[in-house]
């Protein structure tokens, strides 16, 4: 069965799915995107994708290209003309194509609308949570408004490409004073060594993960201790369980920073109670 994209109002192929060379998400990178869990063929959490969508939009100074029920709809037909039982869908908004210019396109120009979903291979998604990830840590080299959640992730790409090449999965992205901002693609989450869960606080600095804001819940709901607060590599080094929160891969465990292992090097009992209940506190729609 060949995929099916979404794009500016028509369900194409993949084959036939294209944009303008001129798009300037291709030209500028002047876009921004969202991707949701599908579970069971149903979406994960849109309701505060969407809504994350929104606040992505208004800070770059676009509109909403259709209505939230429109989106909607489009995101589950694109799920089920691909057939996807467990993956993700995919969804980038660009302000359009339009003659090379850096300043805005005129005010009539119509963003480009583009949708995707696939499939994963979920019990590999199980084994690497089981057997828990190496990340690594590089210099955050990105832009000062990483809370958008903007197409500009040449940074991230590079950074994950550093890792994949060191032979671990997510690289953690390090601030000028040390400090662990987030993964080149996820959030990053260590428990000291007194239990204490730590993450990076919302800011401009970090992606305000939905993963993350439903992690929170899940913490509230087991009563564990925690503190928004950003953590240094060495505090990671030391911690007693580290992890990553997104939506494509939930909760994973991470064994090893830059080569080390954490606590005693095996997915933590926090991590996966977290990743265990997680789908308890997320919305299926
Ligand atoms: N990435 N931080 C960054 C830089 C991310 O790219 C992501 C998600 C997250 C976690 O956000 P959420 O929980 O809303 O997925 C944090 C997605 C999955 C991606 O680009 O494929």
């Amino acid at each position: 069965m060949s995929r099916i994209a979404y794009v500016n109002g028509r369900y194409l192929p993949l084959s036939d799915a294209a944009v303008s060379i001129e798009d300037r998400g291709y030209q500028f990178a002047d876009g921004v995107y969202e991707v949701c869990e599908v579970r069971g063929g149903l979406l994960v959490d849109e309701r505060r994708h969407l809504a994350r969508l929104d606040r992505s939009l208004r800070e770059i100074g676009m509109a909403r290209p259709m209505s939230a029920a429109a989106l909607s709809v489009v995101l589950h037909e694109t799920v089920r003309r691909n057939r996807v039982h467990d993956g993700i869908v995919y969804l980038q908004i660009t302000r359009g194509v339009a003659r090379r210019d850096f300043a805005f396109p005129p005010a009539d120009t119509p963003p480009s609308v583009v949708v995707s979903a696939r499939g994963n291979d979920r019990a590999r998604i199980e084994q690497l949570a089981a057997d828990g990830i190496a990340v690594i840590t590089v210099p955050d080299i990105r832009w000062q408004r990483v809370d958008i959640k903007s197409v500009a992730l040449l940074p991230n790409v590079l950074a994950k490409q550093t890792a994949r090449e060191q032979g671990a999965r997510e690289a953690w992205l390090v601030d000028a004073q040390g400090r662990v901002t987030e993964g080149a693609s996820s959030n990053a989450w260590i428990v000291s060594r007194d239990g204490k869960l730590i993450t990076h606080p919302l800011g401009h600095d970090v992606l305000p993960g939905i993963t993350r804001a439903v992690v929170l819940d899940v913490v509230k709901a087991q009563g564990l201790e925690l503190e928004e607060r950003a953590f240094t590599v060495q505090e990671a080094y030391a911690a007693r369980e580290a992890f990553v929160t997104s939506a494509s891969q939930i909760v994973l465990p991470v064994v090893s920073i830059d080569g080390r292992p954490i606590g005693n090097g095996a997915p933590g009992l926090i991590a996966t109670a977290l990743r265990r209940d997680y789908h308890r506190h997320a919305e299926l729609s």
